[in-house]
């Protein structure tokens, strides 16, 4: 399956960068030998993960809850009674996840490639290395701090396209009865929805219990526990440990048998998504064209990753969408990668509330309708099209 010639979905670029703007193939593929869904081009990680890099995790109110009550989670399940635990979190951002173990005294690592955020996290007193995370840089943490008791990940493992260096890097830095805990925008959800928008160039996989079982049982992990969360439109968190230190519990068995059922092991579910794929863009591309016929303003709300792949894929440039309001200071006053629709500050759309708002932060959509009783009560209404394109209040 191919959704076209791409740019990279956080490229977000001034006029004068528009001549230079990189592209490549955004083609998925599942492997029919490991079942794991990925995308087969991947962009050299430099040009993603930069000193400019324009994702900041913490401009979201839900998901600096989220982030708390995944803290929570594993200072109960997981560090309860064990003496000056070491955690660890690989792409801690700008400390979402970190500060709530700062805040209760814990040992605690952030392994962070991009500079720019690393920094955000250190002015919040967070230690964080600015580096990838591979099997040497685990090497040079046992050195200086020990093992770990717990590795964590959010939102970061389907970043990574060496999987196999980042597995062997988890299994040598932690404790024998350490866990690797992660969570990743799940294969399930993003079927069910037809949330083809979780493909882009950052999202090198997208897991399902299935893959990740597979992928970690080469490095000696098992996978031991599942649990679905809310998050990015649907994710898992998958909880890993060293082969045989612990009981797998039944959720595992029971999801695993969920997603044959499913049928995410078979090639026929994938020509299904493809044609849902496709129905969605022209009903979506449809629908603007229709209200751009009527003469109606549409604005686009949040200047999300997701996006980037829904303009391109779908066509829609600043003919359909006046432009996108984001609370990011980093992506305002650019242009949307590929699709050039200007991104302007939130308070933009406030001042001049258009007919309609097209929710490309639809994994935001409880916080973001909760926040816009007023957008509604001037008649504002939102395009959304995950899990399908329609319009409502
Ligand atoms: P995010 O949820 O991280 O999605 P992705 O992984 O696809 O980038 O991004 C949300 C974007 O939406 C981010 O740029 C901030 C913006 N945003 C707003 O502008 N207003 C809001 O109320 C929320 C919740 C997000």
């Amino acid at each position: 399956m191919t959704f076209g010639r791409m740019p990279l979905a956080n490229g977000f670029l001034t006029r004068e960068q528009v001549a230079d703007e990189y592209y490549f193939d955004l083609d998925p593929a599942i492997c029919s030998y490991c079942n794991m869904f990925q995308i087969i081009e991947q962009p050299p990680r430099d040009k993603m993960f930069h000193e400019n890099y324009a994702f900041l995790s913490s401009t979201s109110r839900y998901m600096q809850c989220h982030f708390e009550q995944f803290a929570e989670f594993v200072m109960n399940k997981v560090l309860a009674g064990r003496s000056d635990p070491f955690v660890v979190e690989l792409g801690s951002n700008d400390g979402i996840m970190l500060r709530n173990f700062t805040k209760a005294g814990h040992r605690h690592l952030g392994i962070e490639p991009s500079k720019n955020v690393g920094d955000a996290a250190r002015d919040r007193g967070i230690h964080t290395l600015t580096t990838y995370f591979d099997k040497d840089v685990s090497d040079r943490i046992v050195e200086e701090y020990g093992h770990a008791d717990v590795v964590l990940a959010a939102n970061v493992m389907c970043h990574i396209p060496d999987l196999s260096s980042v597995a062997e890097g988890v299994q040598c830095l932690l404790k024998p009865d350490g866990f690797f805990i992660f969570e990743d925008p799940y294969l399930g959800d993003m079927l069910t929805k037809t949330s083809y928008d979780q493909i882009y160039d950052e999202h090198v996989f997208i897991f399902s219990a299935l893959s990740v079982s597979h992928a970690f049982r080469l490095y000696g992990m098992e996978l031991i526990d599942v649990m679905p969360q809310v998050t990015h439109g649907g994710s898992m968190r998958y909880v890993l440990t060293k082969k045989g230190s612990y009981t797998a519990s039944a959720n595992v068995a029971h999801l695993i048998d969920k997603e044959r059922a499913q049928g995410l092991h078979s090639i026929r579910t994938y020509l299904q998504f493809k044609e849902n794929c496709e129905i969605s863009r022209e009903l979506l591309k449809q629908t603007l064209e229709d209200l751009r016929d009527e003469h109606k303003r549409i604005v686009g709300y949040g200047a999300t990753s997701k996006s980037t792949t829904v303009t391109n894929y779908c066509g829609i440039t600043s003919d359909l969408v006046e432009f996108i309001s984001d609370t990011t200071p980093i992506k305002q006053g650019k242009l949307s990668p590929g699709a050039h629709i200007p991104v302007k500050p939130y308070e933009a759309f406030v001042a001049n509330y258009p007919d309609y708002a097209l929710l490309f932060a639809w994994n935001h959509a409880a916080e973001i309708r909760e926040k816009e009783a007023k957008f509604i009560a001037a008649g504002g209404q939102w395009i959304v099209y995950v899990p399908k394109v329609e319009i409502v209040t």
